[in-house]
């Protein structure tokens, strides 16, 4: 197991949870009241999805591309999220990269111990952020591993198993820093600054970029608890690819809570904290958190995509009024 003076007590992996099949999650797991999910703040809103365009238009005619530009602008605006689909990325890359981390997790215990992580930089095969003793944790397992900058990825750290893992990890980065490159673009147009602003003030080429695998296993009592619990994403930009058929998801809006229909091969783009301030707050780092369920179990993979980790964050001047 995982050495205890890393964390503040054993770690318990919630896959073997419910492994075990235990009728009643333990109390470690159980939210308080204002926090489950049925807690809504007010009704949940079934009917509504976060906006979802169709990147094709940004190679169209002008009027396409001026279309599908206003469509990212508002929903940067108004929702903080989107998905995109026609977005470059194979969607049999995606389906391998979600597949093969799925195996992952399905491997025997003592392979992914190998990979068991600690608080110091949190990569590797993890059930907890954070070290306060005592917490209320989330219901899900999670593999954290970094990407860029170059000197920050390890191979070492990665899983050797399954056999391809290694190499889809590498192709699916790959791909997704591009297009993350494309939507650094698109928002920086959209906020009246140079294509390339936006990226200049994140580095460069010098960004750092992450991915977190999360695991969210059947849960005997979903109403209970949370798989990952209410936050806004630290860093830049995030591309989440969902499990295509297990909803999970749910964005903040106003009052609601709205839970994310994913469509098929589509990415969910959302605005991170930095980009919040870079843009004046003009962009929205909105909270999302997500919800399990006793009948599937849920992979997603979110990729970070970050500044430079020691660039000092500031709102754009071009974007500050008197
Ligand atoms: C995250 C996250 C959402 C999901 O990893 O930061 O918000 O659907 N994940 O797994
Ligand atoms: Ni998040």
């Amino acid at each position: 197991m995982s050495c205890p003076k890393d964390w503040p007590e054993p770690i318990v992996r919630v896959q073997s949870l419910s492994d075990s099949g235990t009728p009643v999650i333990p109390d470690r797991y159980v939210k308080p009241p204002p926090e489950r999910p049925s807690a809504a703040i007010s009704d949940n809103q079934n009917d509504i999805n976060i906006p979802l365009i169709d990147l094709g238009g940004l190679s169209g005619d002008s009027s396409m591309r001026a279309v599908t530009l206003d469509q990212i602008s508002i929903a940067c605006r108004e929702w903080g999220f989107f998905q995109v689909v026609n977005h470059g990325v194979s969607p049999t890359l995606m389906d391998q990269a979600r597949e093969v981390w799925r195996e992952f997790f399905h491997l025997p215990i003592e392979i992914k111990q190998n990979y068991a992580n600690s608080p110091k930089t949190y990569e590797g095969y993890g059930s907890r952020l954070g070290i306060e003793k005592g917490a209320i944790l989330d219901w899900s397992d999670y593999y954290f591993l970094h990407y860029l900058p170059e000197i920050l990825m390890d191979h070492n750290k990665w899983p050797v198993l399954p056999v391809s893992i290694r190499e889809v990890i590498e192709e699916y980065s790959s791909e997704l820093v591009k297009l993350c490159g494309v939507l650094m673009k698109v928002l920086s147009i959209n906020l009246g600054l140079k294509e390339e602003h936006l990226q200049n003030t994140f580095g460069g080429t010098n960004i750092g970029a992450c991915l977190r695998v999360n695991f969210y296993p059947k849960c005997p009592q979903p109403d209970l608890t949370l798989g990952l619990s209410s936050h806004s994403d630290p860093g830049g930009m995030t591309l989440l690819l969902p499990d295509e058929n297990v909803a999970g998801l749910q964005v903040r809006r106003k009052d609601h809570w709205i839970t994310v229909k994913p469509a098929p091969h589509a990415f969910i783009v959302n605005i991170g904290d930095q980009i919040q301030v870079l843009s004046n707050a003009i962009y929205k780092s909105v909270e999302h958190r997500v919800i399990v369920n006793s009948a599937k179990e849920r992979v997603s993979l979110a990729f970070f995509y970050n500044p430079k980790s020691d660039l000092p964050i500031e709102p754009v001047n071009e974007l500050v009024s008197p």
